[in-house]
């Protein structure tokens, strides 16, 4: 996507990346991320108003640092630097990088030397948030240093002629103070934006890209229930109608009524060319018995590839697989340091795909942040239900009964999560709420009901806060409604005697049970 006015960020692997792409959309200039390595001549052609390179973890003496196209400076195009960014600038220009004994990290105080354009109307001391090991330690020809600290002599220099900026610290982390400010200076008055980018505008620049590169072809589309692959559907309908081939698997490990509701939405309301595979028996005959978790996750992953393909299969003329990635996934998947987040949604890829399913993939909001797709989903009219809608984990409540998953355990869990969900959507900070759901523990526990003694199931209550999933606090739940959550499930729900509250936080434990 190329909008008319666009900032590129060339990603140098740092953690904050897909932060400095954000904030810079929330001032209205859309913003996307490219390969660290993008060509100058590419970007000459794209045309952004300017350039940001991210920081990262290298260092500019490493053999495998990774280094951008020299050319970018000789563009006319304005670059700011960030952390590692800056470095590579002071080397690639001329200066001289010290290279660090030991990794600065956390708040320091910054003097500004000169405001000029990038700090203007800034107080002259500032806390920012430093994260970087090597520093510069003399200027590329042409350069001014703008800011310095007690142990960083240059912490910000900049070349107002060729509107170059180097900047030692994070202005995208909230830690920084008037870190925001530093952005805007650089956006609107280094790189003269407007700030005229609406989201209505992604939609109507990748509605045409999609009909671009679509041409006259189809388009399958996996759907799940949730905001990112229904938005990226909505969004491909809008571009090619009756093209586009949903497929929604029901595997049986849904939340309650999930199917009839997706069926509405987008079968329904919305005329979408929707295939529902009811393949809830295979899924549960073939978890028949599994207790280990990681055992639950594989089958469910590879039956939802062989569902998933033999019904693509049927669209034999379809060239494009869409999905509704997103920038945290992306990231998630090429963690350099593997872990969980490695292999979460692994089962979503299309690379677990049959060779003879050669689709293109299309994954229009790959750009985007959750809350940036739920603007999306709002302005492309989907049902405020589907837009709000909390993450759902793709093995389902498969992850979420502990112990062997039978369709009897199943119903009764969408029961009990039933009630949790219409109990906590009535809390007024609904919205600050991650995830709320129901687990089912394999255990029983003595009761009693009426004059007889029970020996049924325990259900725990998991409410998290969060921002990313990444990590999370368990939620101040009000003890009203955890007693009201309490007694619906085991007042109305059969099977269930007892119900206890997760006050867990994520490390050490996980969000989901499993
Ligand atoms: P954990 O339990 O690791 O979860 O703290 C973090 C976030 O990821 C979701 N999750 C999954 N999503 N497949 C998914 O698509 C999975 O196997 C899976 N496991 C966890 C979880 O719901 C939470 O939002």
């Amino acid at each position: 996507m190329t909008p008319g006015e666009w900032i590129a960020i060339l990603d140098y692997g740092s953690q904050y990346s897909q932060l400095i792409a954000r904030r810079i959309r929330e001032q209205h200039v859309y913003s996307e991320l490219l390969s660290f390595d993008t060509p100058g001549t590419e970007l000459q052609q794209r045309k952004p108003a300017g350039i940001v390179l991210s920081g990262g973890p290298s260092s500019v003496f490493d053999d495998k640092a990774p280094m951008g196209d020299p050319t970018i400076y000789d563009l006319g195009i304005p670059v700011l630097g960030i952390c590692y960014g800056m470095q590579m600038t002071a080397s690639l220009l001329g200066g001289v990088v010290q290279p660090g004994t030991q990794r600065e990290y956390g708040h320091a105080s910054i003097s500004i030397t000169e405001n000029g354009t990038l700090f203007r109307d800034l107080p002259s001391k500032i806390n920012v948030w430093m994260s970087h090991g090597d520093q510069v330690s003399q200027l590329p020809t042409g350069f001014n240093t703008l800011a310095k600290t007690g142990t960083c002599p240059i912490a910000a220099m900049g070349n107002p002629d060729r509107r170059i900026y180097g900047l030692q610290f994070h202005p995208e982390v909230v830690h920084t103070a008037h870190g925001t400010d530093i952005l805007r200076h650089f956006v609107f008055d280094v790189c003269g934006c407007k700030g005229e980018w609406k989201i209505a505008q992604f939609i109507k620049e990748s509605v045409e890209n999609i009909r671009q590169r679509v041409t006259d072809d189809h388009v399958v589309c996996g759907l799940s229930g949730g905001i990112d692959s229904s938005v990226v559907a909505a969004l491909i309908h809008r571009a090619i109608g009756d093209r586009l081939h949903c497929i929604f698997v029901d595997n049986g490990l849904l939340r309650y009524d999930e199917v009839e509701e997706v069926e509405q939405t987008f079968g329904d309301a919305m005329g979408i060319d929707l295939h529902v595979s009811h393949s809830q028996d295979l899924f549960i005959s073939k978890l028949k018995d599994v207790e280990d978790p990681e055992e639950k996750r594989k089958i469910i992953g590879n039956t939802f590839i062989d569902v998933f393909s033999s019904e693509a299969r049927r669209f034999g003329n379809a060239k494009f697989l869409a999905q509704g990635t997103l920038y945290p996934d992306v990231i998630e998947s090429f963690s350099p340091i593997g872990g969980p987040s490695a292999t979460i949604k692994s089962h979503h890829n299309v690379g677990g795909l049959p060779e003879d399913l050669q689709f293109e993939l299309i994954e229009p909001v790959r750009e985007l942040f959750k809350d940036e797709v739920r603007e999306l989903g709002r302005e492309l009219s989907l049902p405020e239900a589907l837009v709000g809608r909390q993450p759902f984990p793709g093995p389902g409540m498969a992850v979420r009964i502990l112990g062997s998953v039978t369709a009897e355990r199943v119903a009764l869990l969408q029961q009990a999560d039933l009630r949790v969900q219409e109990e906590i959507a009535t809390l007024d900070n609904y919205p600050d709420i991650w995830q709320s759901f129901a687990v089912l523990l394999p255990i029983q526990t003595v009761g009693v009901m009426g004059d007889t003694r029970t020996y049924e199931n325990v259900v725990a209550l998991r409410v998290v806060e969060s921002m990313d999933g990444m990590t999370a606090d368990w939620f101040r739940v009000p003890y009203d409604v955890l007693a009201r959550i309490s007694n619906r499930i085991i007042n109305e729900v059969r099977g269930v005697n007892r119900v206890v509250f997760d006050i867990s936080s994520k490390p050490p434990a996980t969000i989901e049970w499993e």
